[in-house]
């Protein structure tokens, strides 16, 4: 398989990259830092910085291949804060987790004729804490996306969107408060692999962790927003 990963040098997308190259498939790996990547059989390093729309627009389109796996992966938190976002970060939290997405599959989705789309979304989407702000909403947009695609390339095209809770990574590494049910990096690649193997629509994990989430917004929105209040800010 050609398979096509964002996200590639580090944490998730750097899992991935090592359980796909398994002797069958032919990776692309994107990244700004792709040094690790260089040199590893089966796997083509792209140096593309996903918040410079163009350019990722641009390669895209200009890169002729057939891909029958594509896992849209990166992404960025800000350091959780509760002040207000500046524009700046706001709009590159978007640019990287959501119109990267659009931009790349534009040129690509053309020139697939089968096989799968992947989104790394996230349990953030579904609860937005006050100190998350960008973040969660990136990630609710993408799950709109993941909804509208799904829908438009059915039957031919898979579109698989996951919603992973805490996974112990660079980006989980630089929080400084209480992640419930946080997984190693293993065993959250498990679940991501199980998923895109069994082709599910869509895909949050871990279970307990997604069914309190669930339970929280069945309450009163006053309630919800009191321990929002108290917990996420
Ligand atoms: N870890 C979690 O608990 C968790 C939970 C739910 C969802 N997720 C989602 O899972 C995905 C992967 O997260 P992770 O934990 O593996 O994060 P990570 O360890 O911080 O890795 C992020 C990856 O994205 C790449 N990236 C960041 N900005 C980029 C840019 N401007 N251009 C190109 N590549 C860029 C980084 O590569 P370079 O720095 O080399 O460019 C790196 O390979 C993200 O979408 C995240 O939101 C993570």
């Amino acid at each position: 398989m050609n398979i096509l990963i964002t996200g590639a040098s580090r944490g998730i997308g750097r899992e991935l990259v090592n359980r796909y190259n398994n002797g069958k498939n032919k990776i692309y790996a994107v990244a700004r830092n792709i040094d690790s990547l260089k040199g590893i059989e089966n796997v083509v390093p792209i140096k593309l910085d996903l918040s410079d729309l163009e350019k990722v627009a641009h390669y895209f389109k200009n890169l002729d291949v057939k891909f029958d796996l594509v896992i849209a992966n990166a992404g960025i938190s800000l350091p959780h804060s509760p002040s207000f976002t500046p524009f700046e970060d706001f709009k590159k939290t978007f640019d990287v987790n959501f119109f990267s997405v659009h931009a790349m599959l534009e040129g690509v989705v053309p020139k697939m004729d089968k096989g799968k789309i992947v989104f790394i979304s996230s349990l953030a989407s579904l609860v937005a804490a006050p100190s998350s702000m960008p973040y969660s909403a990136s990630k609710r947009a993408l799950n709109s996306y993941a909804q509208s695609l799904r829908n438009l390339l059915a039957p031919d095209i898979k579109v698989i969107n996951i919603l992973p809770g805490f996974i112990k990574t660079d980006m989980t590494d630089k929080n400084d408060f209480y992640m419930p049910f946080l997984m190693d990096l293993k065993d959250g690649v498990d679940r991501i692999i199980y998923a895109i193997e069994k082709e599910k629509k869509e895909y949050a994990f871990p279970k307990r962790f997604y069914y309190l989430i669930k339970l929280f917004n069945m309450l009163p929105l006053s309630l919800q927003d009191a321990i929002l209040r108290k917990v996420g800010r």
